[in-house]
């Protein structure tokens, strides 16, 4: 039998349902989420995530300033800004998409952000909560996937999840959040890696195999487990003539023959995508409340 589709853009609708409520009370107490968003220079790809992030703060009612810096701008005024930021009571999170120029050191910029207004989830000290198991910001496409799981009634409690990938924006934290003990968690994680020998090895044991390679469709249907959940957080584009575009997207698994076999999968587009923003949001309105009862 076919595998059912988890769909992004339904999960993602549900959790902006429960936020656009959420903002609702809070802003009943006198307490306004508001997202700050630091741009440097116009790389296509950052315009349009930023875009997205802009859209979705004005779908939930959230306050959003996006601050668009030219390419050449410095360091040091990146990093003036953010401790600006940081004392600024309208943000209660801010974001600096990456990547940045070449002559902008990432994690000094990272390092910068007030770790309880971090809306990625990337600044270390919210990376070492989250390995604690405490109370943080969780990263946006982590965070995503897990509730995929969660809101398709596939909770990783007690099941095998294989996480092939190690970045530190979707691998590590992963394995980090889904190996605690707490809910939505509570699971047996592996993680696999270019350094692995045989990676299909550990693939077919996966009761929950996650794709977050950023190689396009690199897991094939004879490396996945027989009624296994599949998560695929690649987003890759491919060239294809028949595009307006001249490309198309395609995520880290082989899809169709996948389907076939596994019990879940989401699919690319329109899968784990549409939750990074969603999760965002959520770490925005969250930010706000804590910071709020602080
Ligand atoms: N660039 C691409 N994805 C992301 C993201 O999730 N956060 C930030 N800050 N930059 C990005």
């Amino acid at each position: 039998m076919p595998a059912k589709v988890i769909s992004g853009k339904e999960v993602a609708g549900e959790i902006r349902d429960e936020l656009k409520k959420k903002v609702a009370e809070l802003n009943g107490k006198g307490v306004y989420p508001g997202l700050g968003v630091i741009l440097v220079g116009e790389d296509p790809a950052s315009v349009s995530y930023v875009t997205s992030k802009a859209k979705g703060c004005e779908e939930i009612g959230i306050h959003e300033e996006t601050i668009r810096l030219a390419a050449d701008t410095s360091e040091d005024e990146v990093l003036q800004l953010i401790d600006k930021m940081n004392n600024d009571k309208k943000f209660s999170g801010i974001l600096v998409q990456l990547p940045l120029p070449d002559h902008i050191d990432e994690e000094k910029v990272v390092n910068k952000i007030a770790p309880e207004k971090d809306v990625d989830g990337f600044h270390p000290v919210n990376q070492g909560l989250l390995l604690r198991g405490e109370q943080c910001p969780l990263p946006c496409t982590a965070h995503g996937a897990q509730q995929m799981l969660m809101r398709s009634g596939n909770d990783p409690a007690g099941k095998h999840v294989v996480i092939c990938g190690r970045s530190n924006i979707v691998g590590k934290p992963l394995a980090a959040m889904l190996m605690q003990k707490a809910k939505g968690a509570n699971a047996v994680v592996t993680v696999v890696h270019t350094g692995a020998k045989d990676i299909a090895y550990f693939t077919k044991q996966a009761d929950i195999l996650v794709a977050a390679m950023g190689r396009p469709q690199t897991i094939t249907a004879d490396m996945v487990k027989e009624g296994a959940i599949v998560i695929d957080v690649g987003v890759n584009r491919i060239e294809d003539a028949s595009k307006k575009k001249g490309f198309r997207l395609v995520g880290d698994v082989d899809y169709e023959p996948i389907a076939e076999k596994a019990s879940y999968i989401t699919p690319v587009p329109g899968g784990v995508g549409p939750m990074t923003v969603t999760m965002l949001l959520y770490n925005t309105v969250e930010a706000a409340e804590i910071i709020s009862q602080s």
